[in-house]
């Protein structure tokens, strides 16, 4: 049977909204049992070094009492790395991470660090969890990635989100070359950053998507029609995927 298109909620921006005024509310478990009523395959929770939204109780709990799998984003930073191993998510999304930026900017420079996040892939994986790689549509990286022995990459679709016209299009076949070139080296084939219900068709003609990781719209969205209804909607518009057709 045909394999649906996953999608997984991040939910970080509630948490943001909760820091803004430093209250216990909204609550980020009520969030993750939305994304579930409604439908969602996982929860995407980005813990930065800066702790600007999610913060470690919050991992924890998430972890111990939301019944869908747990996807950690996080830098390959130490202190982090123990927390990972700790708290053992289902899977974790290794990203790069500036403390200055709105959110993540780039993909991982696999090649600039490669002896490190070979280690982190190493004792990640030991500890049973899916290792994903966040990566710019870039046949150079994904080779890289390849070789770190993490089995998922997640490309990039902030550039292709961010362009319009000509460019766009641009964006969009690189995104197509290079959704075809990870599946042809073996990896499970994820996507995320700025996907909305205006650019989500250019992201349905990649070929081989197994999860899009999907957060500020739907947050955005939910402020209109609550949180449920928003995955709803963005489910629905997953729905015509077609794994491998392109
Ligand atoms: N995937 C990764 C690796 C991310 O860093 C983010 C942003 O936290 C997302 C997906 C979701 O991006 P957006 O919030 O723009 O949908």
């Amino acid at each position: 049977m045909q394999q649906r298109l996953k999608l997984g909620v991040n939910i970080d921006h509630v948490a943001t909204i909760r820091q803004a005024r430093g209250t216990d509310y909204p609550d980020l478990l009520e969030a993750a049992h939305c994304c579930e009523a409604a439908g969602a395959d996982g929860v995407t929770i980005h813990l930065r070094e800066d702790r600007r939204h999610i913060q470690d109780a919050d991992v924890w709990r998430l972890r111990r009492k939301c019944r869908l799998p747990i996807n950690l984003e996080m830098a390959n930073a130490p202190s982090i790395v123990r927390i990972a191993l700790a708290v053992k998510p289902a899977e974790v999304c290794l990203v790069p991470e500036r403390r200055q930026e709105l959110t993540t900017e780039g993909g991982l420079d696999v090649l600039g660090q490669f002896a490190s996040m070979r280690r982190t892939v190493a004792r990640l994986r030991d500890a049973g969890i899916v290792v994903s790689i966040f990566i710019e549509p870039s046949e150079r990286q994904l080779a890289a990635a390849a070789q770190l022995g993490a089995p998922v990459v997640e490309l990039h679709t902030g550039a292709y989100a961010n362009a319009r016209g000509a460019h766009q299009q641009r964006e969009l076949r690189r995104l197509l070359r290079a959704a075809a070139f990870a599946h042809g080296l073996g990896l499970q084939v994820n996507a995320g950053h700025g996907i909305n219900l205006e650019n989500i068709g250019g992201i349905l003609q990649l070929p081989w998507l197994d999860t899009l990781n999907i957060g500020h719209s739907i947050v955005a969205r939910a402020i209109f029609c609550g949180l449920k209804q928003a995955i709803r909607e963005m489910r629905a518009a997953l729905r015509p995927y077609r794994r491998g057709a392109c």
